[in-house]
């Protein structure tokens, strides 16, 4: 299984990918990792590792991930000869063109268990509820926004006591097993 990977952020997802491909565990190759940050860690990681990288330019909107960027980033994955596309902590919204030229095949990785807690910042969004359970969740990419089907998801305990970083730390624990998990879990549907 060909993967893309899509970050904004450190790329500790991406890492737990490469590390369950190094350990036998996830039969798949990452082609390509692309970000809308040029700072962003992910891309280092990526570097480092002889992946190929690329900027998606955003045309310097924030947060909106206008239509030529989504064709492009299509463009730029097909051409790498991705057959799945991995979300792993990136900030914007995927909408057609980008979900038309992978159907079915775009995963993300969300910090909490949904449809609880969708959006941004879901572990202060569970500390804030004050519930004693929250997690982690794959789900396929749909128009909207964590809302597509889930493929794996896992509990994580919010421990009293617990910080935003605390609970942030315990749940990308929880990640890093289940990404790995999800792609050879879809790859083999
Ligand atoms: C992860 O915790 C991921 O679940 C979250 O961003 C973090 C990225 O970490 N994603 C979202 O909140 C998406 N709504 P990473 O860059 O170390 O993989």
């Amino acid at each position: 299984m060909v993967l893309g990977v899509l970050g904004s952020g450190s790329g500790s997802n991406m890492q737990a990918i490469l590390d369950a491909i190094d350990a036998g565990a996830l039969d798949a190759r990452i082609a390509i990792a692309l970000s809308d940050n040029p700072d962003a860690f992910i891309l280092e990681r990526a570097r480092k590792r002889g992946i190929e990288t690329g900027i998606i330019d955003c045309r310097g909107f924030r947060t909106k991930f206008p239509e030529e960027a989504q064709q492009e980033t299509a463009a730029r994955l097909l051409a790498a000869g991705v057959e799945m596309v991995c979300l792993a902590g990136f900030l914007r919204l995927v909408k057609r063109p980008l979900l038309d030229a992978f159907p079915s095949r775009i995963l993300n990785i969300h910090p909490a268990l949904l449809p609880a807690f969708p959006g941004l910042e879901s572990w202060k969004q569970a500390l804030d509820a004050g519930v004693s359970e929250t997690g982690a969740t794959v789900h396929l990419v749909d128009e909207g926004m964590d809302t597509g089907p889930v493929i794996l998801q896992e509990r994580v305990p919010v421990l009293p006591g617990d910080t935003a970083e605390s609970l942030h730390a315990r749940i990308q624990v929880a990640e890093h097993r289940l990404y790995p998990a999800a792609i050879q879990k879809l790859a083999a549907t």
